[in-house]
């Protein structure tokens, strides 16, 4: 365990890193940088909190299913649907599955993705993430559902080693399983804040993957304009 948490204020150089870097590699002219920020103002204005994935981190995430030819992607945590539609608009090929528990949310995310033009390509599943997930598992191992090549868990951070533990059952051999919001500004090392349900789902998924047969895994720490926060990245036997 470490000292107390120094607490850190969002710098803003992160910030204007992000922005500099992202005038550059994903410029206002990109096919899908519309839609993006068509998703992010239409969310905000539907009073959806304003948490989702940078633009980076979004980009990477899209980058990481192309560089690995991924076909089928889960989610789990759609809110306003901004990291569906950024796996999605930089995928043509591939298929997301996003689960959302909460009905105006789902809803907000449906349009969002009809707008983008990524009804094809992008499904909402309403549910409770544990529930849906149960039922996928059961789809998949039924043969009636392809296997998935990426996850992305990002909902009730209690639920965190539940949804890993699900997904491995349910993806093919190879497969990167992303949990976001692993660090929360160093929270998941700081004793003031081993309180917190969050810290805790954090702090067990980590402890669980580390012990799991069949996963390997690194928490990767990032600064951005999302402050200073981090994954944990697992890599599927
Ligand atoms: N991935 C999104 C952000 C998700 S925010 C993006 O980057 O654009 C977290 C979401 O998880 C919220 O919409 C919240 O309603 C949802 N959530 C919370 N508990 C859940 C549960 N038990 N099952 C499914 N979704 C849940
Ligand atoms: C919160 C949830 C998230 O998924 C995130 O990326 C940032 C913040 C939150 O519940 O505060
Ligand atoms: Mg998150």
């Amino acid at each position: 365990m470490a000292a107390p948490l120094t607490r850190h204020t969002p710098s803003p150089t992160w910030t204007a890193v992000d922005g500099y870097a992202l005038s550059h590699t994903h410029p206002a002219s990109r096919p899908n940088s519309a839609a993006l920020s068509a998703t992010l103002s239409a969310s905000a204005a539907a009073g959806l909190p304003e948490i989702s994935v940078s633009a980076a981190q979004g980009k990477f995430l899209a980058l990481h299913c192309r560089s690995a030819r991924v076909a089928h992607a889960l989610e789990v945590g759609t809110l306003g649907g901004y990291s569906a539609i950024w796996l999605a608009s930089e995928n043509p090929g591939l298929k997301v599955t996003s689960v959302e528990v909460d009905p105006v949310h789902a809803e907000v995310a449906r349009g969002n993705v009809k707008k983008a033009g990524l009804e094809g390509q992008v499904e909402v599943v309403l549910g409770a993430g544990v529930d849906v997930l149960g039922r996928l598992q059961g789809e998949v191992e039924r043969g009636e559902r392809e296997r998935f090549g990426f996850v992305f868990v990002d909902a009730d951070k209690k639920n965190n080693w539940e949804y890993v533990r699900l997904a491995k059952g349910m993806v093919e051999s190879g497969a990167v399983i992303c949990v976001d919001n692993i660090v929360r500004g160093g929270r998941l090392v700081d004793e003031g804040s081993q309180g917190e349900a969050g810290v805790l789902g954090s702090r067990r998924v980590v402890e669980e993957v580390g012990r799991a047969e069949g996963l390997d895994a690194v928490v990767l720490q990032t600064v951005g304009e999302k402050s200073y926060d981090g994954w944990l990245w697992i890599v599927v036997e």
